[in-house]
C-alpha cells in the first residue's frame, strides 16, 4: 500500500518531522572528535612515500639519508615488511594488495615506503630523501586494451598469471534473452560509460595506532565505516589476537564508500606503533586520498533493449567491461563480484534479461567501491534508465509514457526479477505521478516546445529507479566469510534512561538521532533519554558496518526488535507489579495499562526501577532490563523513486544549468523526514557532480589527472538548484517497522535524470546519448557530432 504519510505527529517519535539531530550541537560547536583530533602522549607521525609512476620495477631503495634526518624514528620499505610477512594484505574481495610495494609499483600513488618521525613535517621532509630507482614498464591505462595479447601483465605477483583478466561474471538467461531479441520489433543498442569517479569525502582517511607492549593490546582510531570487519581483518593479517584489538571509529567526516576498504596506511600505522612502541598517527592529504584510495564506477557498458513497436519493453541485455585497477579492492559480498549490478532490469516488467561481465586489472588505483550506492546499483540504474530513454528516442515516444507503460504493477509484488532478485514491495505509478504533479510535466513540455522554436536548448530528463539496499541475508551474503547480520544491544537503566549499542557506524547520516527514534517508538522512552553508542568494537556488538544504505534495513530492524524484546520483558514485570496476567495488559505508548482500567498503569520508567530494585520479580525473570539481538535480514529492501530534471544549455558556451530538480522518494516508513530530506539533498548534489563535473582521468602514461580539487571538481551550492522533494510510502513487508534505506537513493537516481535531460535538450542535434561528465567541452563536441566516450 502506498500512502502520502503524515509529516509529523507528536505521539510518534518515528516519522516526527520536527525532531532535530541529537549530534548537531556537538558538530555546530566544533566539538566533533575526528581521527586527526586524537592526540596521545609521545605520539609519532607517519608519512607515506608514493610511486610517481604507474608501472615500474623497483630496482633499489636507499633510505639512508632519510634515516639520518633528525627527529626521524624509522623508515620502512616493502622489504622490511616482507621480512615480517606483512608486505601483502587481503582485500575485501579475496584479492591481495601490496601494503608497500616490493617487486613492482602498479599505479601512480602506490605506497612504496613510510617514515615515522617526531612530527608530521619531519616525516614529510624525510620522504624527499628516500631515493628509489625505478625501471619503467609500459602501463595499461585503457581497460579496453587490458586483454590485448601483447598487453604487459600487471599482476605478476599472482602465480601463473599471464594476462590482466580479473574475473568473469554473468546473470540472467542468455538463450531466452537472445530468443526475445530475435523476435522483437525494435532493438536499440548504445555504448554507455560510467566513468571513474571518487567519493571525495570531506575528511580524508587516517588512523592513530597505539600498541601497548605490556598487555599486547592494540587500539586503533581509524576512519572506517566498518570497525568490526576491519578488526577481524587486522587479526588475520597481523596475527594479533582479535580480543586484543580495539578499533574506534570516531566522528567521521563523510565516507560514501571510500572508508570501507582497508588501506595500506592503516596497516603501516599499526606496524609503526608495534615497531616503535609509541602511538603513531597517519593522516593522508587531499591528493593522496584522490589518487590512491577507493575510486568508484569505471564501467564500460554496452546496453541493448528489445521492445514492441508500441513500446512494450521485452528484454535488456548488457555486456560490461569493468576496470578494477591494479588490485581488486572492491568490497562486495563474495557471491556478488559485480555487486548488485544484477538489478539492471530496473523497475520494469520484462520477459528476459542477461548480463555478461569481464573485469580487468589496469595500472590505476584499486577500488570499485560503493560510492553512495549499494554495490554497483548506481551503474545498473544508470544503464537501464539511459537505455530506456534511447528506446523512447527511437520510438519517438515520451519517456514518461514509455515508463508508465512498463512499470511493474503493485499486484506483482513481491516480484522476482529475471535475474533473480525479489523486490519486496513497490507501488511505482503513484510515485511517478507525484513527481509529474510537482514538476507540472505537461507545462514543462509546452515550455520546451516554445523554446525549441526559438532555438533555445531546454531539456527534461526522467528517471525511475529501484534500489536493492540492506545487505544482507547471511544465507547468501558475506564479506570474506563474515556474515552480514547486525548485532544490537539495549540497556535500560534504573531511572528509565537507555543506551542502545549498534554495530553500524554513522559518517554523518544522523544515526544518533534516528536509532534513538526507533527505540523510542518501541519502548516509549523519549528519544532524548536514549543514547546511541557506535563505532567502538570494545563497546558495541559485532556487525559489518555502514555502506550501501544497510543501516536502516539491517541495524534499524535490529534496534526495533531488541526494543521489542525489552518491552516483552517489561510486560511480564508490569503484570507482576499490577497483579494481573500479561494478557490483561495494553501497551499504550510508554506504559502498560490494565485492560478496561486505564487508571491502573505502570510506565516503562516504573518498570525499569522495579527491574533493578528490591522486591520480587515474577517467577523466572532475572533482574535488569536489557536485551541483545543479532538480526539476519530475510531479504534486502527495495526503495524506489521518480526524478525529473530540467536543464538549460547555453548554445554559445554549451554550459549546462540544472534549473529544476524534482525528487520523489519512497523509502517505506520514514523515520526522520528532516534527515531523509538532508540525505536526498546531498545525494542529488553528488549526482550533479558526477553527471556534469567529476571524473578521475589518466594520461597515456597512467598519471592521474584528478589529484586535486582544482582538477577534480565537486559541486557547491552554486551549481545546484533548490531541490524540490516529495515522497510516497510503501512499507517493506519484512522489515519490523517497514523502513527501507534512503541514504543512497538520490546519488543513484540523479545522474540518469540529469543526463537524460541534457540529451533531451540536444535532441534537435540528433543526439541519442552522451557520456558523463557532461562538461561544456563535451556538450559542445556532442552538439557538433564529435562525441567521444571517456
Ligand atoms: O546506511 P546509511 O545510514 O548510510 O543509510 P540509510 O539506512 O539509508 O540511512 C540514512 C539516514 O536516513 C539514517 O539516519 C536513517 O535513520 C535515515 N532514514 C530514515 O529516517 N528513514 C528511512 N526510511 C530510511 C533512513
Amino acid at each position: 500500500m502506498t500512502t502520502l504519510q503524515r509529516e509529523d505527529n507528536d505521539q510518534h517519535p518515528v516519522g516526527h518531522g520536527r525532531m532535530l539531530r541529537k549530534e548537531d550541537p556537538r558538530f555546530v560547536r566544533g566539538r566533533g572528535r575526528y581521527c586527526d583530533d586524537v592526540q596521545l602522549p609521545g605520539m609519532l607521525h607517519l608519512a607515506i612515500l608514493r610511486s610517481p609512476v604507474a608501472h615500474a620495477r623497483i630496482v633499489s631503495i636507499d633510505t639512508s639519508a632519510a634515516e639520518a634526518l633528525p627527529r626521524v624514528k624509522a623508515v620502512i620499505t616493502g622489504e622490511g615488511l616482507a621480512a615480517q610477512g606483512l608486505a601483502w594484505m587481503p582485500t575485501l574481495s579475496n584479492d591481495v594488495q601490496a601494503v608497500l610495494a616490493t617487486d613492482k609499483v602498479r599505479f601512480q600513488g602506490q605506497e612504496v615506503a613510510f617514515v615515522v618521525a617526531e612530527d608530521r613535517y619531519a616525516a614529510r621532509d624525510a620522504l624527499e630523501l628516500i631515493d628509489v630507482e625505478y625501471d619503467l614498464l609500459e602501463p595499461v591505462v585503457d581497460a579496453r586494451t587490458a586483454l590485448a595479447p601483447d598487453a604487459p601483465v600487471i599482476r605478476t605477483d599472482l602465480e601463473g598469471k599471464t594476462d590482466n583478466h580479473c574475473f568473469d561474471w554473468e546473470t540472467g538467461d542468455e538463450e531466452a534473452t537472445a530468443e526475445v531479441f530475435e523476435r522483437a520489433d525494435v532493438v536499440v543498442t548504445e555504448d554507455i560509460v560510467y566513468p571513474r569517479v571518487h567519493p571525495a569525502p570531506m575528511e580524508t582517511c587516517g588512523a592513530v595506532a597505539d600498541y601497548d607492549r605490556v598487555d599486547g593490546k592494540l587500539t586503533l582510531w581509524s576512519t572506517t565505516q566498518a570497525p568490526h570487519a576491519h578488526r577481524t581483518l587486522y587479526a588475520l593479517v597481523a596475527g594479533l589476537p582479535e580480543h586484543k584489538i580495539r578499533v574506534i571509529s570516531p566522528d567521521i567526516g563523510g565516507g560514501f564508500g571510500n572508508k570501507v576498504p582497508i588501506y595500506p596506511g592503516y596497516v603501516c600505522a599499526i606496524v609503526a606503533s608495534i615497531v616503535t612502541g609509541k602511538p603513531v598517527k597517519w593522516m593522508e592529504d587531499r591528493s593522496e586520498n584522490l589518487i590512491s584510495t577507493g575510486f568508484a564506477r569505471d564501467y564500460i557498458m554496452r546496453g541493448e533493449i528489445a521492445a514492441t513497436r508500441e513500446g512494450k519493453i521485452l528484454a535488456i541485455r548488457t555486456h560490461v567491461l569493468a576496470d578494477h585497477g591494479a588490485f581488486n579492492g572492491t568490497a562486495a559480498p563474495v557471491k556478488y563480484p559485480a555487486g548488485f549490478f544484477g538489478v539492471f532490469t530496473g523497475s520494469y516488467d520484462l520477459e528476459a534479461a542477461y548480463c555478461s561481465m569481464t573485469a580487468v586489472y589496469t595500472n590505476k588505483a584499486p577500488g570499485g567501491v560503493a560510492y553512495a550506492c549499494s554495490f554497483r546499483i548506481t551503474e545498473a540504474v544508470y544503464l537501464v534508465e539511459r537505455i530506456v530513454d534511447c528506446l523512447a528516442h527511437d520510438l519517438d515516444m515520451d519517456p514518461v509514457e514509455l515508463r508508465l507503460k512498463n512499470l511493474l504493477k503493485p499486484e506483482q509484488f513481491p516480484y522476482t526479477t529475471r535475474t533473480g532478485w525479489v523486490y519486496d514491495s513497490g507501488n511505482y505509478e503513484p510515485t511517478l505521478r507525484e513527481a509529474l504533479r510537482i514538476a507540472d510535466y505537461q507545462a514543462l513540455r509546452e515550455e520546451q516546445a516554445r523554446k525549441r522554436e526559438r532555438g533555445e536548448l531546454m531539456g527534461i530528463g526522467v528517471c525511475f529507479f529501484t534500489e536493492a539496499v540492506g545487505a544482507g541475508p547471511r544465507k547468501d551474503m558475506d564479506i570474506l566469510g563474515l556474515g552480514m547480520a547486525d548485532g544490537c544491544e539495549l540497556r535500560v537503566h534504573p531511572t528509565g534512561k537507555a543506551v542502545v549499542r549498534l554495530s553500524v557506524q554513522s559518517q554523518g547520516q544522523g544515526h544518533e538521532t534516528t536509532f534513538a527514534q526507533i527505540v523510542a517508538e518501541e519502548i516509549g522512552i523519549p528519544p532524548a533519554d536514549i543514547d546511541v553508542v557506535h563505532g567502538d568494537t570494545d563497546n558495541t556488538p559485532f556487525g559489518l558496518g555502514t555502506y550501501g544504505s544497510r543501516s536502516t534495513p539491517v541495524s534499524g530492524a535490529a534496534a526495533a526488535l531488541v526494543a521489542r524484546k525489552v518491552r516483552d520483558k517489561a510486560r511480564i514485570i508490569a503484570s507482576g507489579m499490577l497483579e494481573v496476567s500479561v494478557a490483561d495488559l495494553d501497551w499504550v505508548k510508554g506504559s502498560f495499562q490494565v485492560k478496561g482500567d486505564p487508571g491502573k498503569a505502570v510506565t516503562i520508567q516504573d518498570i525499569a526501577l522495579r527491574a533493578h530494585g528490591a522486591g520480587d520479580l515474577p517467577d523466572g525473570i532475572e533482574g535488569g532490563l536489557e536485551a541483545q539481538i543479532c538480526y539476519n535480514p530475510s531479504n534486502l529492501t527495495y526503495p524506489h523513486g521518480a526524478y525529473i530534471c530540467v536543464v538549460d544549455i547555453d548554445p554559445g558556451t554549451a554550459a549546462v544549468k540544472v534549473r529544476r530538480f524534482v525528487a520523489v522518494d519512497d523509502c517505506g516508513t520514514r523515520i526522520n523526514p528532516m534527515i531523509i530530506e538532508g540525505q536526498v539533498h546531498g545525494g542529488l548534489t553528488d549526482g550533479v557532480g558526477m553527471a556534469l563535473m567529476e571524473m578521475i582521468s589518466f594520461d597515456e602514461d597512467g598519471n592521474c589527472l584528478g589529484g586535486s580539487l582544482m582538477d577534480y571538481l565537486i559541486p557547491t551550492a552554486l551549481e545546484v538548484p533548490d531541490w524540490e522533494t516529495g515522497f510516497t510510502v510503501t512499507p517493506s513487508p519484512h522489515h519490523p517497522i517497514g523502513a527501507k534505506g534512503v541514504g543512497e537513493s538520490a546519488t543513484v537516481g540523479s545522474p540518469p535524470a540529469i543526463v537524460n535531460a541534457v540529451v533531451d535538450a540536444l535532441k534537435p542535434f540528433g543526439v541519442r546519448h552522451a557520456d558523463m561528465p557532461l562538461t561544456p567541452s563535451r556538450v559542445w563536441e556532442t552538439m557538433r557530432g564529435n562525441h567521444t566516450p571517456p
